[in-house]
């Protein structure tokens, strides 16, 4: 079992629901393939529905894309119950990582004890996790700290800490996803939130997962203002919505991540 970290810098495309039909799957994956496929410095992951992740993720053999799911089970392996879909099916699916505990997802009902459950289940199947937490919206008594916090510790307190490296964070607020460019944190904003996540983890965690876990940021990441959202906000990369579901922008997004990278 590898305990090993995704390469860094990341940029995670998020396809939700889209788009309607395995050729449109496949067409837009060729057309981000041609692009993710030569960049040296980025690591691309696409989450496609669940559907279409067996059939993108067999059009390629190589290391610089990986796939991955939007979901997984609480429950393990196969069994009796309709309409889930196990990590291990994921994994077997050529999945090598989950999107798990998104927003929309937790609008759906999803407590922490159930995001800590399918991470649990994520990373026992050998795959990577990528964790969302965010708040609906911030304070001046800065409440949505604690809530932040909480989202981590219930996930970091079930896991046992030879998985931390498997689990990267993907910081989105509610309130920045699906807009324009302007609808994003401002990058100061993003250092701010960026630092206390980090300090959670030295101070609640691990001492060196502060400094060592992958963050990402995700909600309304766009061409226009990838770069001042990498440029010294101590995150790693990002979950990328319907930016991603255009090749031409989300390969924009992925020049810039690279290009960032090679810079440093
Ligand atoms: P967005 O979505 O880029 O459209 O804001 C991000 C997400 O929900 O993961």
């Amino acid at each position: 079992m590898s305990e090993q970290k995704l390469s860094q810098p990341i940029v995670a495309a998020n396809w939700k629901m889209h788009p309607g039909s395995l050729p449109k799957a496949q067409s837009l994956f060729a057309n981000v393939k041609r692009t993710a496929s030569h960049l040296q410095n980025v690591t691309t992951v696409i989450c496609p529905p669940a559907l279409y992740l067996g059939a993108v993720a067999s059009e390629y053999g190589g290391t610089k894309i990986i796939f991955g799911s939007q979901d997984v089970s609480t429950f393990a392996r196969t069994g009796s119950r309709t309409g889930e879909m196990s990590a291990e099916m994921v994994k077997n699916a050529g999945g090598k990582t989950a999107i798990i505990g998104h927003s929309e997802r937790r609008d759906m009902g999803e407590t922490n004890d159930v995001v800590a459950q399918k991470v649990k289940r994520a990373l026992t199947a050998d795959l990577h996790v990528m964790l969302c937490i965010g708040e609906a919206s911030r304070d001046d008594e800065g409440e949505y700290l604690d809530f932040l916090r909480n989202q981590l510790l219930a996930v970091y307190r079930k896991v046992a800490d030879r998985f931390y490296d498997r689990i990267i964070i993907a910081y989105e607020p509610l309130w920045a996803i699906g807009g324009k460019a302007d609808q994003a944190v401002t990058p100061h904003t993003l250092h701010q939130t960026a630092g206390f996540i980090r300090k959670v983890l030295r101070t609640d965690v691990a001492q060196a997962l502060g400094d060592r876990a992958t963050l990402l940021y995700g909600g309304s990441v766009k061409r226009d203002n990838a770069r001042e959202l990498l440029d010294g906000t101590e995150i790693d990369g990002f979950l990328v919505g319907s930016a991603s579901l255009s090749a031409d922008h989300f390969c924009d997004i992925l020049r810039i991540v690279n290009k960032t990278q090679n810079e440093d």
